[in-house]
């Protein structure tokens, strides 16, 4: 006999869980950079713009394909009769896979800041760079190196708590987690935003982001904005099919959808509100940056030269260190879904032993960042062969390959092989009303797989990661 499936115990639960994938390190240091480079209010427009009609589409249809096959998501393509397609299944799967892998380590390197502020922030202020390279086993001013063991053991401690919340399943585990933490973040986004704002200095910050300088807007910016949509919104990874899969037939998967991207850009946006200004306060506009760097490195700057900056820093490292949570235990449950379903394990072993691999091949990731010269092979069309350290070949390989073909072999599936229309009877189940089938079906046969065949094609010839 078939197992039950699991199902989330509420519409809330399910929207904050999803809602909690989306929210994710790329939310806060990856988006106030960006929409800062793209000339502040202009970029904000332009997501405001990408998100409805290239991220909704998109998300609605990996929901869709979730919940009618009631799979995972390598079974997925094949239970709706489309077997040809079960490589895109495959192919998202191994993403979540190796995005886990490092994803879940910098989720470790958060936590250690969380409490790096809590315990030392003065060794952090006193040299924010020699901090965060000792941190990963280097010293640069002798340039000893070693093996990088406390960014390690914090990984295996980040680790260790997803692993324990996706043991207590769907609802008991990572929907109970995300009715916390969710909430939790919000109060932590408010607070930092009001510290923000309220900077000497930081209006300055506001105003930027309010400003409509469409000057440096450029088909670069659009792109680098198409990229940050679909990372944000956990597109492309199994994530969402997976969710969607725990999804009672009744629920409006519309309405959802615009649920979670709601949130999600609403935390991008507040996020974005409160670097830009914190750093106008403090560094001067000079100092705003995106990314790793950015995130451990120049921010100490700025919560050293606020007021209440100890309390404030280790209120945003807790911040990140929520989202990171919550979205690599939607990668895992990802992963786990099939292993469990597809080789019927067990769910416990399953998870603990997954979750070992994935710190240990995160470790070649940590390792490579300073520590240890270990390399990958890379190749685009502007650089030619080249040998990147270990960590970015692997980001690169998620980033700019296989997400963009996961995510237009999705929706190729859905716009030409599947049909919006199919689509559309899974969408309309239990009574709801979807008006905007038309326009749907547009963007998913259209729209979506031109936009990220380019995104695709831009980042293989130019060599430039854009998400
Ligand atoms: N959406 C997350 C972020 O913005 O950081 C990252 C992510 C999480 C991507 C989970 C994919 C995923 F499945």
């Amino acid at each position: 006999m078939e197992k039950q499936r699991a199902q989330w115990g509420s519409k809330l639960g399910f929207i904050l869980a999803a809602a909690g994938s989306a929210v994710g390190l790329g939310n806060i240091w990856k988006f106030p950079g960006k929409a800062f480079e793209g000339g502040g209010g202009a970029f904000l427009l332009l997501y405001l713009i990408i998100v409805p009609l290239i991220g909704m589409p998109a998300m609605l249809s990996e929901l869709t394909i979730g919940r009618a096959s009631q799979s995972n998501v390598v079974d997925a393509f094949g239970k709706l009769g489309h077997k040809k397609y079960t490589w895109v299944g495959w192919l998202s799967w191994l993403v979540a896979f190796l995005i886990t892998c490092y994803y879940s380590h910098v989720g470790g390197w958060v936590l250690r800041y969380a409490v790096s502020y809590a315990t030392q922030s003065r060794a952090v202020y006193a040299d924010p760079l020699g901090y965060f390279y000792a941190l990963l086993g280097f010293d640069p001013v002798s340039g000893a190196t070693w093996l990088p063991v406390t960014a390690l053991a914090f990984a295996a401690v980040f680790l260790a708590i997803c692993a324990f919340i996706i043991i207590q399943g769907v609802q008991g585990g990572i929907e109970k987690f995300n009715k916390i933490g969710m909430p939790a973040l919000f109060v932590m986004l408010l607070i930092l935003l009001v510290r923000s704002v309220t900077l000497p200095g930081g209006m300055e910050g506001v105003r930027y982001m309010l400003s409509l300088d469409f000057s440096k807007l450029s088909f670069h910016t659009l792109l680098t904005a198409l990229s940050q949509a679909f990372y944000s919104l956990s597109l492309g990874m199994a994530i969402m099919v997976t969710y969607g899969s725990y999804l009672p037939e009744t629920e409006d998967m519309p309405k959802n959808t615009l649920l979670i991207c709601v949130m999600d850009t609403l935390v991008a946006v507040i996020a974005g509100f409160i670097v830009v200004p914190a750093v106008f306060a403090t560094l001067g506009p000079d100092g705003v940056g995106k990314g790793g760097g950015f995130a451990f490195v120049s921010l100490a700057g700025v919560f050293e030269r606020m007021p209440g900056g100890v309390l404030f820093g280790m209120m945003f490292y807790l911040l990140l260190l929520f989202a990171a949570l919550t979205s690599t235990i939607s990668l895992i449950e990802g992963i786990v879904a099939f292993l469990t379903e597809r080789l019927n394990w067990s769910r416990t072993p399953t998870t603990i032993g997954l979750c070992a691999v994935l710190f240990l091949i995160g470790c070649l990731y940590t390792c490579s960042q300073a520590a240890f010269p270990l390399h990958g092979v890379w190749f685009d069309f502007a650089n030619g062969v080249t040998f990147p350290g270990f960590g970015d070949a692997m980001e690169f390989l998620t980033d700019r390959v296989m997400i963009p073909i996961a995510a237009l072999g999705t929706c190729i599936f859905v716009g030409w092989s599947w049909t919006p229309e199919k689509a559309a009877e899974e969408i309309h189940r239990g009574g709801v009303r979807f008006g905007l089938l038309k326009l749907y079906s547009f963007l998913v046969r259209f729209v979506l797989p031109a936009a990220i065949a380019v995104i695709f094609a831009v980042s293989l010839f130019t060599g430039t990661t854009l998400s």
